[in-house]
C-alpha cells in the first residue's frame, strides 16, 4: 500500500497522553476500499468487532462505538443515565469538564472535590451520598491532566454497600485508561465505561466506545430528552444488526477491527502489566533525576506520569530539543503548564521506547547544566 504521504522525516514520536502513536499497519488498515454501511461488508465488520471489543472491555455487555471523541459518551452517559441527580466525584480538569457536560445538558449536579494529586477514595464518595437523591455517580478512572488513578474497584464496591446503592448507575470514564490498566466492567459491577480512540488503544482519533450493563439500559429507556446522536435505545437497536444508526467512521473502524487482534494478542493483563512497567521506568527515572512527581506515588497513573519541573527547565525549550530528535512530550495541563511535563507511556510504546526518550531527556538536562 502506498504510504507516500508520509515522510519518515516528519515522524514524530508522541510520548503524549494522547493521542498516542499509531504503528504504520494500523495507519495503512485504514486505506482499505471505502464500503457502504449497510452494505454486507460493513455488517460483517462490525460484528467481527463487537466481540474483540467486549474481550477488550471485559465485559458481556454491549460496547457501543459512535464517531466522535470521548466527550460525546459523556454527554451520552449523562443524557441517557442520570434521570434526575448526580454526583460528580472530580480530581482534575477532565472530571472538571465532565461536570460542565452534566450542568449543560440541564442535569442536577452536586460536585465532590479532591485535591489535584489526591486520590478520591471510598469513604469520601459514601460521605457525600448521604445526602441522598443521587441515582448517578461519575468519577474519571484515570485523570490525565494529573496523572492520578482512582481506585475504580474500590469505588464501585463502596457505593454498591450504601442504603439504595445497588440502584446507583455507576458511570467511569477511562479515556486515558481503557486496555492500559486494570478495568472490569462487570466483576466491579461497573454500568458504564467509557473511553476514546486515541489514548491506549493506540489508534486515530475519532472513534469513542462504551460499556453499558443491563441495568443502564433499562434505565435509559425511562430517562427522557436522551437527545438524538447518542441515545442508547437508538444505538442498541442498530447494534444488535451489526450497525450504527448514522453512518460510521469506516476507516477507523478498519483500523480498530485490526488494532484489536493485536491487543487480544498480547492479552490484557500482560499490556496492564507493560503499561505499569512503563510507568514504573518513568518514576524510577524522576525520582534519580531530583524531579518529584506531583501526584501521590501510591495511585500513579499506569498510563501518564506527571512530574513536577522541580528543576524549573523551560518545558517548551525542552520539546524544542526533543523534536530534533523526533519525538516530543506533554506539558501540564492549565494551571500546571509551566510547573509539571507529563510524559505519556501508553497504547503501543514499549519499555525501551520510554528509556530512549528518557535518555534524550538527560542530554538535554546535561545541556542546561543540570546534574544528578
Ligand atoms: C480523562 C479524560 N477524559 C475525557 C477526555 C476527553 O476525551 P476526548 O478528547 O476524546 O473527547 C480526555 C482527553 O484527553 C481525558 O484525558
Amino acid at each position: 500500500m502506498s504510504n507516500s504521504v508520509r515522510k519518515p522525516e516528519e515522524h514524530l514520536k508522541l510520548f503524549l497522553p494522547g493521542p498516542t502513536e499509531v504503528r504504520e499497519e494500523i495507519l495503512d488498515a485504514q486505506g482499505q476500499w471505502m464500503i457502504g454501511h449497510r452494505m454486507p461488508e460493513s455488517i460483517a465488520l462490525f460484528g467481527r468487532i463487537q466481540p474483540k471489543l467486549r474481550q477488550a472491555f471485559r465485559t458481556q455487555h454491549r460496547v457501543y462505538v459512535t464517531a466522535s471523541s470521548g466527550t460525546g459518551m459523556w454527554e451520552a452517559a449523562t443524557r441517557n443515565c442520570v434521570a434526575k441527580r448526580v454526583l460528580h466525584c472530580t480530581n482534575g480538569s477532565f472530571g472538571d469538564r465532565w461536570v460542565q457536560t452534566a450542568i449543560a445538558n440541564g442535569k442536577e449536579v452536586e460536585v465532590l472535590e479532591a485535591e489535584w494529586g489526591q486520590p478520591i477514595l471510598p469513604e469520601m464518595v459514601v460521605e457525600r451520598l448521604a445526602n441522598g437523591g443521587f441515582d448517578a455517580v461519575a468519577f474519571v478512572q484515570n485523570e490525565t491532566s494529573v496523572g492520578i488513578a482512582n481506585p475504580a474497584r474500590e469505588i464501585a464496591q463502596a457505593i454498591r454497600q450504601t442504603p439504595g446503592g445497588a440502584d446507583i448507575t455507576i458511570m467511569v470514564d477511562s479515556v486515558s485508561g481503557m486496555t492500559g490498566m486494570e478495568m472490569e466492567p462487570d466483576r466491579w459491577d461497573i454500568d458504564i465505561v467509557l473511553t476514546s480512540s486515541q489514548k491506549a488503544f493506540a489508534l486515530p482519533p475519532g472513534l469513542a466506545f462504551a460499556s453499558v450493563s443491563e441495568r443502564a439500559f433499562e434505565k435509559a429507556k425511562t430517562v427522557p430528552y436522551r437527545g438524538y446522536y447518542f441515545d442508547y435505545i437508538t444505538l442498541e437497536k442498530y447494534l444488535v444488526k451489526d450497525q450504527t444508526p448514522a453512518t460510521p467512521a469506516i476507516s477507523l473502524l478498519y483500523a480498530l477491527d485490526k488494532q484489536l487482534d493485536t491487543i487480544l494478542d498480547e492479552g490484557m493483563e500482560a499490556r496492564w502489566a507493560r503499561h505499569m512497567a512503563m510507568r514504573n521506568c518513568v518514576i524510577e527515572w524522576a525520582n534519580s533525576r531530583g524531579f518529584a512527581l506531583f501526584a501521590d506515588e501510591q495511585y500513579a497513573s499506569p498510563t501518564v506520569t506527571t512530574i513536577a519541573n522541580t528543576h524549573g527547565i523551560v518545558i517548551a525549550d525542552l520539546n524544542k530539543f526533543l523534536r530534533t530528535r523526533g519525538m516530543v512530550l506533554s506539558n501540564g495541563y492549565g494551571k500546571l503548564k509551566e510547573k509539571c511535563f507529563r510524559i505519556g507511556h501508553m497504547g503501543d510504546w514499549q519499555v525501551d521506547d520510554i528509556k530512549e526518550l528518557l535518555a534524550n531527556v538527560d542530554d538535554y538536562l546535561h545541556l542546561q547544566g543540570i546534574s544528578w
